[in-house]
């Protein structure tokens, strides 16, 4: 896959590198794509708009309202397929590392769904800056392809590391990255996530803390992978991504149906949610009252029945082409309660998350996990984000479907 056919928004910040953008959007253009222009206030004094606008057949974008317009800057975010930043200068570099959004620019990369490939342009000594290489390792961490500068002669008349990539470069490293997240194409995949709340009354029920981040996040990977993605999402308040299809569910028993249903059609599924084992024996009609108990007692006891074990069940079901993935949530014996239930729930491969590893588990924006497989020597992953965890399971899951090939 490429650049063909694709949406691609070019963001160009100040820097003196921004007239190579010019030749980036002619080069995005005549290789078919649909190009978008959006530049911060700064950028506009290295590359006049009205060329761009020329080049790109549409209106640059400079400010978050121009009049009583006002740019949404969330829908440009989801429409692009991707995004490069070229020039990226140290300034918005170091504004895209801590998620500031004082211009439009900076507004669009912090909603964009799709990817983004940064391209540092800045002198020697900014760039060796201890601070810059740390943000820019800190944007990889999220999940962003930054492409390495060139060394040559800088705007200061210095010779050293700094130099944009050239614009041939950045359209070949786009091309490729684009092709890189089509590894899943025609595949279809499935996803449960967040927790499922089971009634007990027409106003309460019993559930946990699952937010679905990991398990919405593990959805958008793999739809930007190519994948066709079906999410089957307990009750949380998180947006689904885009580009996914979403069946919502509250119980235990639906999640199941749903899984049921679609677990037949899919070469991968991923089982994130944390579902509730066991559900009331019998669900009230009208809201239980707090009265004391035949002996006596101010107690009241919920008889519960335990729930269908959906991972197990498409694991008996599972045949040769699938892939199948669940995730074990534990707090002691680790190790010995994965392998477990990799074996009992016959798993292709169990991602262990630790409550006793910090900012992991529930809520956290962050994953620390470790991979069990029946065949691979286990694999303890660095605590990073979702987002970028999500991507880096794709792209290993991907690795062990049949008949496909990652580039
Ligand atoms: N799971 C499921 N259906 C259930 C229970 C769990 O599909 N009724 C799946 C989860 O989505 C997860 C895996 O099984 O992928 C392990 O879930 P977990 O809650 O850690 O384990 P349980 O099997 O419920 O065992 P226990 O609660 O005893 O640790």
């Amino acid at each position: 896959m490429n650049v063909c056919g694709k949406r691609i928004l070019v963001g160009i910040t100040g820097s003196i590198a921004a007239y190579k953008s010019i030749t980036l959007v002619r080069l995005l253009v005549k290789a078919g794509a649909e190009v978008k222009v959006v530049m911060t206030p700064a950028a506009a004094e290295f590359a006049s708009p009205l060329v761009l606008a020329t080049l790109s057949k549409h209106p640059v974008l400079l400010s978050l309202a121009t009049g009583a317009d006002w740019a949404n800057h969330v829908a440009l975010g989801r429409w692009a397929h991707a995004m490069v930043i070229a020039p990226a200068s140290a300034n918005s570099v170091a504004k895209m590392a801590t998620g500031l959004c004082d211009n439009l620019l900076l507004a669009v990369y912090l909603s964009a769904t799709c990817p983004v490939m940064i391209c540092p342009a800045m002198d020697e000594d900014m760039w060796l800056h201890p601070s810059t290489q740390a943000n820019l390792l800190r944007l990889k961490g999220f999940g962003n392809k930054v492409l390495d500068v060139e060394t040559g002669e800088l705007a200061s008349g210095l010779f050293g590391p700094g130099r944009m990539a050239e614009p041939e470069e950045i359209l070949s490293a786009l091309n490729e990255l684009l092709a890189k997240r089509a590894i899943l194409a025609g595949k279809k995949a499935l996803v449960t996530a967040g927790p499922t709340y089971e009634p007990i009354d027409p106003v309460r029920f019993i559930g946990n803390h699952s937010s679905g981040k990991m398990g919405i996040e593990i959805a958008a990977a793999l739809a930007a992978a190519g994948a066709d993605v079906t999410l089957v999402l307990g009750p949380v308040d998180l947006q689904p991504p885009v580009g996914v299809q979403v069946i919502k569910v509250t119980t235990a028993q639906e999640m199941y149906d749903a899984a049921m249903a679609c677990f037949p059609h899919c070469q991968l599924t991923v089982m994130a949610a944390a579902v509730a084992d066991y559900r009331p024996a019998v669900v009230a009609a009208e809201k239980i009252k707090k009265a004391t108990n035949v002996s006596g007692e101010d107690m009241l006891t919920i008889n519960l029945v335990r729930n269908p074990d959906i991972l197990k069940a498409c694991g008996q079901m599972k045949q040769d082409h699938q892939l199948l993935v669940g995730f074990a949530l534990e707090t002691n014996n680790e190790e010995e309660n994965a392998l477990k239930k990799l074996q009992e729930k016959n798993a292709d491969f169990m991602v262990l998350n630790s409550l006793r590893d910090a900012d992991s588990g529930f809520g956290t924006d962050t994953n620390q996990v470790t991979i069990y497989s029946k065949h691979l020597p286990a694999q303890r992953w660095p605590l990073q984000q979702k987002k970028a965890l999500a991507g880096q399971l794709v792209e290993m899951l991907a690795l062990h479907l049949p008949n496909v090939a990652i580039d």
